[in-house]
């Protein structure tokens, strides 16, 4: 990695506003955002699509010689295609994130999207967000974060952004599938959901949005 380039990691659990966060602070400091959560979701649709049996870790394997997951960026915005075409907004539906919960716990899936996130890392300055990236695909970022909050706000704040997409559920529905997932994704064997040692730890629960920002952006300027 280039030493002009700077790479800042967030990670954390489902909900905990990363990408809300994120896309805000990077916008702040003029590097691109990067959701990493996005490629894991593009797969899952895939193998929806497919009909597999996302908790089949062998045909979701298999699935992978037959795709394409790309990241474009415009206009700052990220979209992400599979066998080139956009799925950004189908891979936010509740099946999708479920399934996306599924597919990031086999190695295969894991290994067949480090490349892609490594490759832009390592041309722009970026924050990048996701579950491992401070721990494992960029170990050597200038800036990790743990970001989180409590299971219960974080469902509350996913469950508003759903109800105001037009989604039909029910806030307990949103706070199980949030424990669920929260549990698959930090007791997976590989590249489990966890604070990097040497990262900062920021705790969300009461703080607004223009808040959160803003304690990341102290952060970011206090470590470059
Ligand atoms: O951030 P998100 O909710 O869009 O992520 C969807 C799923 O993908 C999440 O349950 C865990 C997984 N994921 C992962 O394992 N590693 C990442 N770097 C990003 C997401």
């Amino acid at each position: 990695m280039s030493n002009n380039i700077i790479n800042v990691a967030i990670d954390g659990p489902a909900g905990a506003g990363k990408s809300t966060v994120s896309r805000a602070a990077a916008k702040a400091v003029g590097y691109i955002y990067v959701d990493t959560g996005a490629l894991y979701r593009a797969v899952g649709v895939n193998a929806l699509r497919k009909g597999i049996d996302t908790k089949d870790k062998l045909s979701v394997a298999a699935t992978l010689s037959e795709i394409s997951v790309d990241l474009v960026f415009e206009n700052g915005e990220q979209k992400v295609l599979l066998n080139g075409e956009d799925v950004s907004f189908e891979i936010r539906t509740p099946p999708a994130s479920m399934a996306a919960s599924d597919v990031s716990a086999v190695p295969e899936v894991r290994a067949f999207l480090f490349d892609l996130q490594r490759d832009i890392a390592a041309r722009n300055n970026c924050i990048m967000d996701g579950r491992d990236i401070g721990t494992v695909v960029l170990p050597d970022a200038k800036v990790k974060i743990f970001l989180t909050a409590s299971p219960e706000e974080r469902a509350m704040r996913r469950y508003k952004e759903l109800i105001e997409k037009g989604s039909k559920v029910e806030y307990k529905e949103v706070l199980e599938d949030l424990i669920q997932r929260d549990y698959n994704d930090s007791h997976r064997e590989i590249a489990p959901l966890k604070p990097a040692q040497d990262g900062v730890i920021l705790d969300t629960t009461g703080l607004n949005l223009e808040q959160s920002v803003n304690e990341i952006i102290r952060i970011i300027k206090e470590k470059i």
